[in-house]
């Protein structure tokens, strides 16, 4: 009776996993990792070094300046069994700062560091976003000169380019908060609090309708909305310049953004373009902003971004450090990857499966694939009693790369025909000769 309910009770629980994240099959693991491998080995050709933290940290280091919408709407915080609150990280940038602050004195600067960590939102999902992902950061501490935001921008392209993107594919969105705040406070004249509400709207302008924004524009800004209207959309630093007032025209924000893409070009960065209606919702950002662009009418989306954030160790009362970086989550450049067919063919990493005749002969075939284990080979052995087709058609699903097969006779002989699963080719071999002939 009671085995009968517990059945029932499992027969009721879901096979689906917790809204907005993902289980990860096989084929979706070596796509995920085919992401983070390029993403790795590009961080560490830029002599980016790895560092990772627990996923759980106290929720006040969101409260100082992650933002309101991130910790009021979008935080999973829970209270722990001794009353502490609690939060799944939402982002890194927090925690990596905290990290740098607390060994400060030891740590010798510049400090490149990278992490690929998993975090959560709660979000509504939808393409691009969900409640987990993973998020490769990489933040330069340390220099304060346009030298380190070039380095960044410049790390984010050539990931873009690792991973198969051309040119015209992608965009690099910049803006500078030096320029948003002086827009705020000099033209504008608006108080921090409106400014933060003017940016928020600024923020969603894509996911509102015109008229809506418009109508909420001249709400906020009443005669100067129309010339701001104006700014937004104004598609180069050139023609932005032209509607700004002189002081801000000449301020120091438009000076590092005309340097930052001087340089930016002077190294062959060319689809990198100024976009005043780039704001990003941290409040910790402090100089440059930018985002890379998905150019493809049918996912014309941001893939990821980042920025300079030069105060963030304030929060922990510690002197400042200068600071760049951003966040490239594993959702948005999958999405890329598959718009653009730029993902590799599903390949599991078995090289060589071994078939046998019966059950007899799995103590041989174990012998030869200890031996080809311990040259880096990736062997599986038959262990089913199913017939050598089966096997066979077993061992072509896992796409293993080459096959041979076990019966009386290689046991007498010591040779073993050699198949590649790919081309057909076969082969009679020794032993000593597999390895050559899989290398
Ligand atoms: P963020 O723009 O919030 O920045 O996130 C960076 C990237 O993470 C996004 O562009 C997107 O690729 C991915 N992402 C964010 N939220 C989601 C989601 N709900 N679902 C899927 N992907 C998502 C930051 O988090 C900053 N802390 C980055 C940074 C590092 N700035 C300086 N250093």
């Amino acid at each position: 009776m009671e085995d009968n309910n517990l059945e029932e009770e499992l027969n009721k629980i879901n096979r689906e996993p917790y809204k907005g994240v993902r289980d990860f099959y096989p084929e979706d693991m070596f796509v995920q990792n085919f992401i983070f491998d390029v993403m790795r080995k590009t961080v560490i050709s830029f002599g980016f070094i790895e560092y990772n933290a627990s996923i759980l940290e106290p929720t006040s280091l969101y409260k100082a300046k992650s933002g309101e919408e991130l910790v009021g709407e979008q935080t999973y915080t829970f209270t722990d069994r001794g009353g502490r609150d609690v939060t799944l990280r939402p982002e890194m940038t927090p925690t990596v700062a905290r990290m740098v602050a607390k060994r400060k004195r030891e740590l010798i600067f510049p400090l490149r560091w990278f992490s690929i960590p998993n975090m959560f939102r709660y979000e509504r999902p939808q393409k691009g976003r969900l409640r987990e992902h993973w998020q490769l950061n990489a933040d330069l501490f340390g220099i304060k000169s346009v030298d380190a935001d070039v380095e960044i921008i410049s790390l984010a392209y050539t990931l873009m380019k690792n991973f198969g993107a051309k040119d015209n594919n992608f965009e690099i969105k910049v803006n500078s908060r030096k320029i948003i705040n002086s827009i705020l406070k000099d033209f504008l004249k608006l108080q921090d609090e409106e400014g933060t509400r003017l940016m928020k709207l600024v923020d969603k302008r894509e996911k509102i309708k015109q008229d809506e924004f418009n109508a909420e524009l001249s709400i906020m800004l009443g005669d100067k909305s129309e010339v701001f209207s104006k700014m937004l959309k104004t598609k180069s630093l050139l023609d932005f310049t032209s509607v700004l007032p002189k002081e801000i025209s000449n301020s120091e924000g438009i000076k590092d953004i005309q340097n930052l893409i001087n340089k930016l070009n002077e190294i062959g960065i060319k689809n990198v373009v100024f976009s005043p209606d780039l704001v990003r919702g941290f409040d910790y950002y402090t100089g440059i902003v930018f985002e890379i662009y998905d150019k493809n009418p049918e996912n014309n989306r941001s893939l990821f971004g980042g920025g300079r954030y030069d105060d963030l160790l304030d929060i922990f009362g510690e002197e400042k450090v200068p600071a760049v970086g951003f966040g490239m989550g594993d959702v948005t450049i999958k999405d890329f990857l598959n718009t653009y067919d730029l993902i590799p063919k599903y390949n599991s990493s078995v090289d060589l499966y071994i078939c046998t005749l019966s059950n007899e002969y799995i103590p041989t075939a174990n012998k030869i694939a200890s031996e080809l284990r311990s040259k880096n080979i990736n062997v599986e052995v038959n262990l089913t009693d199913k017939k050598i087709p089966d096997q066979v058609k077993i061992a072509s699903k896992k796409t293993a790369s080459f096959i041979i097969c076990i019966g009386e006779n290689e046991v007498k002989t010591e040779k073993y025909k050699i198949k590649n699963m790919e081309t057909g080719e076969e082969k009679e071999t020794q032993l000593n000769e597999i390895h050559d002939f899989i290398k």
